[in-house]
């Protein structure tokens, strides 16, 4: 399987699953597409030899659908046949999102259905809850909705700050979106739950 894995800045998790597809794993990363040439990931993502592409959406501003015509153009070079979406920060519409339905993953760092969408960590501290985490997801046009494929929970400390917390968080989504991937490249959607 051809994995296309799209990011927005960093690309911890885009590496994480780069390193992890190998030897006999089902899939391999065909390329890394950020939304602006700025994406630390970029440069991860070349190290690691993978092909990389920029589309940037400021000259779509107001222009959703054109912007996810240029990101399909942009991908079909490759020929990736699933997508994950790692830190990828743009709302995606149902335009771009249905002809991948059941071929696009996401991750998100909180245990959905709670906190849906952004400052997912200061809203689970907010509400002071005692857990947190991450989900990997399959992409649907609801926002950070989907069938869940995975789960990883981390406990909330005393004294935890958002980035106490995420920094917590993010170590699992290193963990659990490779560990998901592995299954779903294979045709397996039983969940991951960790621990
Ligand atoms: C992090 O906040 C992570 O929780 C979320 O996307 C952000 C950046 O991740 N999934 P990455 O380092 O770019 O993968």
């Amino acid at each position: 399987r051809r994995v296309a894995i799209l990011i927005s800045g960093g690309g911890s998790n885009m590496v994480a699953l780069a390193r992890d597809m190998t030897g006999d794993h089902p899939a391999r990363p065909c390329v890394v597409l950020a939304n602006s040439d700025d994406a630390g990931g970029l440069a991860r993502a070349r190290a690691l030899g993978v092909p990389t592409e920029v589309v940037d959406h400021r000259p779509f501003k107001g222009d959703r659908v054109g912007f996810e015509d240029a990101l399909q153009a942009a991908l079909a070079p490759h020929e990736p046949d699933l997508i994950c979406l790692a830190g990828f920060m743009r709302v995606l519409t149902a335009h771009f999102v249905t002809p991948w339905a059941g071929r696009m993953l996401n991750i998100h760092p909180s245990l959905l259905p709670k906190y849906r969408g952004l400052h997912t960590h200061a809203r689970a501290l907010a509400a002071g809850d005692t857990e947190a985490g991450c989900t990997v997801h399959e992409v649907t046009p609801a926002l950070d909705d989907g069938p869940i494929l995975g789960q990883a929970r981390v406990p909330i400390l005393p004294g935890d700050t958002p980035e106490t917390l995420a920094a917590r968080v993010l170590e699992q989504e290193h963990i659990l979106y490779p560990a998901v991937l592995r299954r779903f490249a294979a045709g397996d959607r039983t969940a991951v739950l960790l621990p």
